[in-house]
């Protein structure tokens, strides 16, 4: 059984470039993409959806989401809207919430974040485990992610716990063995937190022993780098060839020279310049450089508590000046790249057949109507 999906006003395929065909339609065989093309042009299928003159996009791939966690934090929120200074300290709360919970209630919190990404247009998301921090917990939380989603990252070199206090070292020496030989088996890759600046996260050295473990052990590697201020993480993802260097908020110029000469995707995190008042990354730097850019949500309960990747969208336009076309790519292709995917964040043909559909004659409308909720993923009877 096919579909032919029709009633498309603007089609979005990413295939080449932002690929836009007007008054489209497709058809979705067995979960992938097998024909895209001029309405005028569609040949015969078992089913047909109209959507009725909207637009249609490749599903948003949020590449970067801490989604295994229990408790709030909103009132650490409300205090750095007062002032305070984001610098990773509140981690701990959500790592004490997250331990003393139960396996259903992470899944539960877990599953309702990523149904209400879907309901917003995701359809790939990563997930990174960080708030358990122990042996135990971190193979459970990735055990957790791995029910929902491929993309799992062993995130054990989030922040030195409490109980390794003034030890960092020590931790490392944990989180590169027991730890990582008990979540490498449920993990794709391996991620740091990569920030001297920080008192609670790992410095050079440090995010080198972790992400060299990680490498070693099978998984891919991608690193948390110049968030909260220039430091060695950008050079240090390029140098070990990561699949994505996830902030690039502080960068050098030396930075944007390696990313534009290596392999690493810059993945920027808006929302969490947003929700910390802090100074966006530049983007239009890394674009003119040539630098591969993707665009993701970072939704967890400290720095950034959205789920929303139109939100991105709309704030990558308005504040750090990408097109509205640069982003949306960045927020597929992009995201796509970012994870080392070729099967997802486009609509080629053999492409599979995640759509997200905008209640609008344009997909400029994610920017242009932010807060409205116009996009959702596409639910096609039999897709898979
Ligand atoms: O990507 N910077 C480190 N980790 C997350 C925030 C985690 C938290 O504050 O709970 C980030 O911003
Ligand atoms: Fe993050």
């Amino acid at each position: 059984m096919n579909t032919l999906v029709t009633g498309i006003a603007e089609l979005v395929t990413n295939d080449p470039s932002l690929g836009v065909v007007h008054d489209a339609a497709l058809v979705v065989d067995d979960g992938s993409v097998a024909w895209v093309g001029s309405a005028g042009d569609a040949p015969p299928a078992d089913r047909r959806t109209d959507l009725g003159g909207r637009t249609v996009v490749p599903g948003f791939v949020d590449s970067h989401a801490h989604l295994v966690f229990a408790g709030d934090r909103s009132a650490e929120f409300e205090a750095r809207m007062s002032g305070a200074r984001y610098d990773g300290g509140g981690i701990g709360t959500t790592v004490a919430a997250t331990r003393a919970a139960t396996d259903d209630e992470l899944r539960g919190r877990l599953r309702a974040l990523v149904a209400e990404m879907r309901a917003q247009g995701t359809t790939t998301v990563e997930v990174k485990s960080g708030y358990g921090l122990t042996v135990d917990d971190e193979a459970r939380c990735l055990r957790l992610a791995a029910e929902l989603t491929p993309e799992t990252t062993f995130l054990g070199a989030h922040v030195v716990p409490a109980e390794y206090a003034g030890r960092a070292d020590e931790y490392v020496a944990l989180v590169t063995g027991p730890m990582l030989a008990a979540c490498a088996p449920h993990a794709r890759w391996v991620d740091v937190f990569c920030e001297p600046a920080s008192a609670h996260a790992f410095d050079g050295d440090q995010a080198r022993a972790v992400l060299a473990a990680g490498r070693d052990a099978g998984l891919g590697l991608r690193v948390h780098a110049n968030q909260l201020s220039a430091g060695p993480g950008v050079q240090l993802a390029v140098e070990l060839g990561a699949a994505s260097a996830d902030h690039c908020t502080h960068l050098t110029a030396a930075d944007v020279d390696a990313l534009a000469a290596g392999t690493t995707v810059a993945t920027l995190l808006p929302g969490v310049e947003f929700s910390t008042r802090s100074p966006y990354p530049d983007a239009r730097r890394l674009l003119e450089a040539g630098v591969t850019v993707a665009l993701a949500t970072d939704c967890n309960p400290g720095s950034c508590f959205t789920s929303s990747m139109a939100f991105c969208i709309a704030l990558a336009v308005r504040e750090m000046r990408m097109t509205p076309a640069e982003a949306l790519w960045s927020a597929t292709a992009g995201g796509a790249a970012a994870l080392r995917r070729t099967d997802v964040g486009h609509l080629g043909v053999g492409a599979r057949a995640d759509l997200a559909v905008v209640d609008a004659p344009s997909f400029r409308h994610l920017a242009y109507r932010p807060g409205v909720p116009i996009v959702h993923a596409l639910e096609l009877a039999g897709r898979h």
